[in-house]
Formats: C-alpha cells, structure tokens, sequence
C-alpha cells in the first residue's frame, strides 16, 4: 500500500516539538534517550507530564486518551482515588515506606493473590516480573535438577538473559516453523544459554509434542505466555494436552502471567482456561502501578525458599524491597477494587464494544485484520490468515499498522505503536467513542478515497 509516511511523521513532529527537544536532551543522558529499551520507538517518543483517569498529557500539552495504561499496568486508570488513599494511609499509619522486616499486608495480600491463582499453593513476592520469572525457572531448577529451558517463540519474559531467545527472531534465520531454533535477542545471551534452551511453536500441538518429548530428560520447566503477547489464546485443546504432558514428563508448567492477571479475568488465563500450571508468575497490575512481581504456585516447589530448609534443598532468594508495604498496600487496594461486584465484567464488555467498534472501522476502509486478545486488552493484526502463534503475526501488515499508530498518536489516542490496547476502568463511553472518532479519521488520512 502507498503510504505518504513523510507527510504522517511531519504531522507528528509539528505537534510534538516539546518531546523533540527533550529527546535530544536525553540522549546526553542515558543510551538512546530511553529507560527501558521497549519505550524508544521512530522518530522519537513522546514525553509525558500528567496523567489522571483515562487521559495522559505531554510536554507539548496535548491530551491523550491512553491505551497504553503502562504497558498493562493500570487497571483503575491513572492516580485513581483508592490507590492515592493507600498510598497516604501507608505513610501515615505505618509511618514509612519499608521496614525490611516481615508485615502484614504481605500475609494478608499474599493469601489472596494466593486463593486467587493456586489455591493450597504458596506465593513469594518480587520487584518486577522479570525478578519473577527468573526465580520461577530457578525454582524448577532446583526441583527437577534439570538445566534446560522450553519456550514458545515470540514470547517475552523479562529483560533476562536466560530467557530473552526467541523472543523477536529474524524468521529467515530461527529454522522452520514446526522445528525453530532458539536465537539470542541479546549480546549477552551466549552459547552456554542457548545450547540449555528449547524453543517451540505456539499452537502447533504435532511439533510441541515431538520437541518436549525429545528433550523431556533435561527440560527444567516449560514456561508460557498463556496469551501470546498478552492476546493471541491458546487453543483450548493444545492448552490442555500442554497441562497434561508436562504432568506425564514431570516437566514444571510455569504460566507467566505479567500480562494477562487481572486482564484476562481477575484469575488470569488460568480462570479462562480453567487450568492450573506447576507455577505463576505476577507482575504489573498486582502492584497497581508501583514496582512488584510475584511467583505462586505448587507447595512442594516453592518450599525450597524456606530459608529454615536442610543445606542442599534450599534455593536462596532475596531482595531489599521484596514485599514493600507501598507496593503490596496499592496493589490489594487495586485488586479489591477490580474485584468488586460486576466491575470486572462491566470493563470486558466495554473492551468488547470498543474492539467491535474499531474493527467495523477497519473493515469500512477494507483493511483485512484479526482481532485477539479476552478481557480488558485487546489488539488487532493486519491480515487475512488466521494468527495463531508468533509467525503468523509477523506477517501481518506491521508497516501499515505502525504508520496508523503514528497517526492515531498526531490525533490525541496514545499507545506505543505496534503495541496493544489496555483499557481501564476510567475509560467512559465517552472515551471509546473519541476513539472510535480519531481511529477512522486515522484511517481516512492514511487511505482517503479507500472507504467503502
Ligand atoms: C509476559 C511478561 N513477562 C515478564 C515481563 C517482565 O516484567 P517487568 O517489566 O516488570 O520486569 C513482562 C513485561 O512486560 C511481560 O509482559
């Protein structure tokens, strides 16, 4: 398709001038201007000042209505008023921000995130969920005495050597799609860590059989998304047939959850599937915008952190803030709040009506498309075969989509491009139909003459 992609970076850049010379500033500081790779995207990000509710304002005073909602974070919207109370109330009755000692709340919130996710199983809590899905791989580690690592290609576990192969491969060069080939994504990564790792093809239950058969003696864990890339489900026979063969090879099933708890359903994929893994892993939403992570799942396993445990059966985890009242305190409001009755199943319906809404959009200026995702998060791939595992989505639109995404950021609705959509409860009506709004004069920018 012809793309005027000047004109659409132009428009861009003339609304945007703030973040421009902002960005030139911070790449005198920090590699590439950026935190945290994932936040760099052409021509530059834009900076942002304020947030409240469902909208987010940058530096150029531009308003936003945010889907990004950091990258799944936030539930309740921007600085919602239970998660300000709990931050006062922490500071006010406990007096401090972290005590390194043992507190309530972590028993209290533990047991239920715990109830939640595996019910006669056991939690520990982490900073982040890259923290979480590395003690989760150290965990069935230590309690098979196993070295290798299965994963499914294009899924993403955290910043972490040890799991950061296969995540966003060059397709030409990671091996056929029944028999991928794990692939660093990283300089770091090196040959130690490849030659203990196992890729797989997500959804293809013929070759994941054959491959998890063929490594089952060395095989420490399987780890998954359980929606790949936050959207894309499991088919429901495959997710079952996984649960059981990793049973019958006394392979640990690990379900890394960062994305999808509290998204997905407030149980995670787990509730939708109706499938309990060996071990969850938890980030994002469960600290209501404050740094956490957490791994829960099967006793057995987890006992090995007890740190009263003989020498040679105890895996030793730490962390200064693991467990901080701040986190733990606006995480549980957070959750309660989601929790409260019809409010969970108020936002899913809204994110269904906002996804039909766009997609009737995209279908009005003849864009082929797929729509995936359950819950309070959703996206859409650009094309006219089904999308079931990573490959697939690769060969989707993406220029297309990430030029839409441009365009969508230049008339007032924000997410990274290329990224998915992440509602809140703060999204009104009003909100969806914006969006809807900005999404088709997107559209019509991008294709005029094009709609039916
Ligand atoms: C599925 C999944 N696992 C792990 C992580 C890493 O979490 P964090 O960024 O908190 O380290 C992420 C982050 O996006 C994620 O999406």
């Amino acid at each position: 398709m012809q793309l005027d992609e000047d004109r659409i970076v132009k428009g861009f850049e003339s609304r945007t001038p703030k973040s421009a010379e902002m960005f030139q500033k911070a790449l005198k500081v920090t590699p590439g201007g950026v935190m945290a790779g994932i936040k760099f995207f052409e021509p530059y990000p834009v900076f942002m000042k304020r947030a409240s509710g469902s909208r987010i304002w940058d530096v150029d005073d531009n308003d936003y209505v945010d889907y990004l909602m950091s990258y799944g974070a936030l539930i309740l919207g921007h600085g919602d008023s239970s998660v300000k109370k709990s931050i006062a109330s922490v500071l006010e009755s406990f007096g401090t921000t972290v005590t390194g000692t043992p507190t309530e709340v972590e028993v209290d919130y533990g047991a239920v995130l715990r109830d939640l996710y595996h019910k006669d199983g056991l939690i520990r809590f982490t900073n982040s969920g890259l923290e979480a899905t590395l003690l989760a791989v150290r965990l069935a580690k230590g309690h098979t005495g196993r070295r290798k690592v299965a994963k499914f290609e294009g899924h993403y576990h955290g910043a972490v050597d040890r799991l950061l192969f296969s995540y966003a491969p060059a397709v030409g060069g990671a091996g056929t799609a029944e028999s991928p080939v794990p692939i660093g994504d990283s300089m770091d990564v090196d040959l130690g860590i490849i030659s203990d790792s196992v890729v797989l093809p997500f959804n293809d239950w013929k070759s994941t059989e054959q491959i998890l058969t063929r490594n089952a003696k060395e095989l420490a864990c399987l780890i998954l998304e359980p929606f790949e890339e936050g959207v894309i489900a499991g088919d429901a026979e495959f997710m079952r047939n996984l649960r059981k063969i990793t049973r019958d090879l006394r392979i640990p099933l690990i379900y890394d959850e960062v994305k999808t708890g509290f998204r997905v359903r407030p149980g995670g994929a787990s509730e939708f599937y109706s499938i309990t893994p060996d071990l969850t892993c938890l980030g994002k939403i469960i600290g209501g915008g404050l740094p956490i992570g957490a791994v829960v799942g099967d006793a057995d396993i987890m006992n090995q952190l007890d740190p009263r445990g003989k020498s040679g059966t105890r895996i030793f985890h730490s962390g200064t803030f693991n467990g901080n009242p701040l986190s733990l305190s606006v995480g549980k409001a957070t959750v309660e709040e989601i929790m409260r009755r019809g409010r969970f199943d108020g936002l899913r319906s809204r994110t269904e009506n906002l996804k039909r809404r766009l997609s009737a959009k995209l279908t009005e200026y003849q864009v082929p498309h797929v729509l995936a995702g359950e819950g309070a998060m959703f996206n859409f791939y650009m094309t006219d075969k089904p999308v079931k595992n990573y490959r697939d989505a690769k060969r989707s639109d993406l220029r297309l989509r990430r030029f839409l995404d441009i365009e969508l950021i230049s008339r007032g609705v924000y997410l990274k491009p290329e990224n998915r959509y992440c509602t809140s409860l703060a999204h009104s009506d009003a909100d969806l139909s914006l969006t809807e709004t900005r999404f088709a004069e997107s559209l019509d920018s991008l294709m005029p003459n094009v709609r039916r």
